[in-house]
């Protein structure tokens, strides 16, 4: 356990669209004492080390060493998350990674064991988990009011342009990204529908590149999911909407009630070019006597939305989070196996697609 009072030397890795995020959120965290950057570009690390007023690097072990690092945050893409992550636990440094935690579950594992012998604190990113509609559908939901969670149904109709794909050369290859709407648009949601079902047991799914021929990978898939409990799930999932419509997590319970959040409304924002327009709202409340809460709860996060920078506030929230529980010795709440448990569930997607059958977890 950390000194409680003492802010945290925290660096980031990875100075491009996510980072500036990152960086604005550091800057707004009494927890956070913001000390470097590093990124393999010296323009970017440059760049945001003049913006932010903090030490550039090119190299993360001369970071760690040099500024005296205690946590990083990691915000490269998707395949290089395992090896920043990993070097940074065998210096005893604690580990925030964005989602995808990463685009394999060789490499979630590998990073588990090694931030597991190293004792430090992983988090990975899911800042829509700290929305206030997600957080009243977790709280009533454990406390029993729709009895047992026994439908979760995930759509998201968004888009991307082509020049999206175009903007950074890792983007829409197997190899660079490892998956398209899957591994990088919809690891919020599934997430929300993991944490508010609990784990994926079984799954059936196929994808389909519907209107991005100049990308390799998935902008389109549906799924079906048996968990744990004996619930239901349903997802479909798509950057191929234009203009994108909306993104949704809707729960319904045994008793059947049922609780719901729009995510997203159009397309989903793109970090460091696009910002939230509209605030995050709970769409379906059906729980007995609470029905009349719902415009209530509507009329609040409205409220609450005018009054902050949604892009980056709710990122500040869970990096926030994630420096106290380090300060204090507890789990973040979202862990390193949150994060493996999404990879899981979209590699199984990927897996039934290809293998055209169900695939257990
Ligand atoms: N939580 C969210 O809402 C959200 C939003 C956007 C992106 N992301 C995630 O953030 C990650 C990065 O996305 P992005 O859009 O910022 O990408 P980006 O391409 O804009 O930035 C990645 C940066 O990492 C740097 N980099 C690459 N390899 C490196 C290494 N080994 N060491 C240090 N720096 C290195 C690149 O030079 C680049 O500056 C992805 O995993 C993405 O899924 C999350």
């Amino acid at each position: 356990m950390e000194d409680p009072m003492k802010p945290v030397r925290t660096a980031l890795v990875g100075c491009g669209k996510v980072g500036t995020i990152h960086a604005a959120a550091l800057r707004s965290l009494p927890e956070a004492e913001f000390v470097a950057v590093c990124d393999t570009s010296p323009e970017r690390a440059n760049t945001f080390a003049g913006k932010y007023g903090v030490k550039p690097f090119t190299d993360l072990s001369t970071m760690l060493r040099v500024a005296a690092v205690e946590a990083i945050i990691i915000g490269t893409p998707h395949p290089l998350h395992a090896e920043p992550a990993i070097r940074a636990a065998q210096a005893g440094v604690h580990v925030l990674i964005e989602k995808p935690m990463a685009a394999s579950l060789a490499d979630c594992d590998a990073m588990l064991d090694a931030t597991r012998k190293a004792g430090i604190t992983l988090g990975i990113i899911s800042q829509r988990r700290f929305y206030e509609p997600v957080q009243r559908m977790k709280a009533a939901i454990d406390a029993g009011k729709i009895g047992k969670p026994s439908l979760g149904v995930f759509l998201q109709y968004s888009w991307r342009e082509p020049s999206y794909y175009a903007s950074d050369p890792w983007r829409g290859k197997w190899d660079t990204e490892g998956g398209g709407v899957l591994v990088n648009q919809s690891p919020h949601q599934l997430d929300i529908l993991l944490w508010l079902l609990g784990p994926a047991a079984e799954v059936n799914g196929c994808w389909a590149n519907v209107n991005h021929p100049t990308v390799e990978v998935d902008d389109t898939a549906v799924a079906t999911i048996r968990f744990k409990n004996g619930g239901l799930g349903s997802i479909a999932t798509s950057v191929s909407q234009k203009p994108g419509i909306y993104t949704k997590v809707h729960v319904h319970g045994s008793n059947g009630a049922s609780v719901g959040v729009e995510t997203d409304r159009g397309a989903t924002f793109i970090a460091g070019v696009s910002t939230i327009a509209e605030p995050a709202l709970n769409d379906i409340w059906t729980i007995p006597g609470e029905e009349h809460l719902l415009a209530q709860f509507q009329a609040e996060d409205r409220a609450a939305f005018a009054k902050v920078d949604a892009t980056t506030h709710y990122h500040a929230f869970q990096i926030g989070d994630f420096l106290r529980a380090i300060q204090v010795g507890q789990p973040p709440l979202v862990t390193g196996h949150d994060g493996r448990a999404v990879v899981e569930l979209f590699s199984a997607i990927y897996l039934s697609s290809s293998d055209r059958r169900a695939v257990r977890l």
